[in-house]
């Protein structure tokens, strides 16, 4: 994951669903100040990652990522979704499409998403993940029974170019480019 960011982080960066920032803390950044903007629905999330990465100042946007984004004309060389379309709720195909709609007109043109997401189908789950799989679905935790790499590629695809994935273990890690 860390590898991810550094491969793919510009001087100018959109984190969404930042958690706590732990990747953002420890990647390599391209530039000595890169501008972070973290965007996220929980105000405890944001401030705890902002605390974590106060060395930058990054401005922190409380939103929902299914909604239009409240950042105005701000354009981004690259944005990150780690471990997000999975706590989405609707089908994967469906929620990557609203994300990268959403995300489009706020990326420099060849601007690179990148991110991953648990899957539901298609990919192994040991017994005791399969579990925690269908509880966490069933406490509404996740909503990632259905998702299967077919419907990320499709939803990717519908607003942004060069798609990418690749599975490892039960887990997609995708990019993409304005
Ligand atoms: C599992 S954490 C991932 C954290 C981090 N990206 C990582 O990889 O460690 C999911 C994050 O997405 C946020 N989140 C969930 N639904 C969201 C939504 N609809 N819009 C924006 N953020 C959301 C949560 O508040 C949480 O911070």
């Amino acid at each position: 994951m860390l590898e991810e960011y550094g491969r793919h982080v510009g001087a100018r960066h959109l984190d969404l669903g930042v958690g706590t920032g732990w990747y953002l803390d420890r990647c390599r950044w391209p530039v000595d100040q890169p501008e972070i903007t973290l965007l996220d629905l929980n105000e405890n999330s944001l401030a705890l990652a902002a605390r974590r990465l106060a060395r930058y100042e990054p401005r922190t946007v409380r939103a929902n990522v299914l909604e239009p984004l409240p950042l105005g004309d701000a354009r981004f060389e690259s944005a990150a979704a780690n471990y997000l379309l999975h706590c989405l709720p609707g089908p994967l195909e469906s929620k990557a499409a609203t994300l990268a709609a959403n995300l489009r007109p706020h990326l420099e043109p060849g601007g690179v998403v990148f991110g991953s997401t648990i899957l539901g189908q298609g990919v192994p789950h040991t017994r005791l993940g399969r579990r925690l799989l269908r509880l966490y679905n069933a406490k509404g935790i996740f909503s990632n029974l259905e998702d299967d790499a077919d419907g990320l590629e499709q939803g990717l695809t519908s607003a942004l170019t060069d798609v990418e994935i690749q599975v490892v273990g039960a887990v997609a890690l995708f990019s993409a480019r304005a």
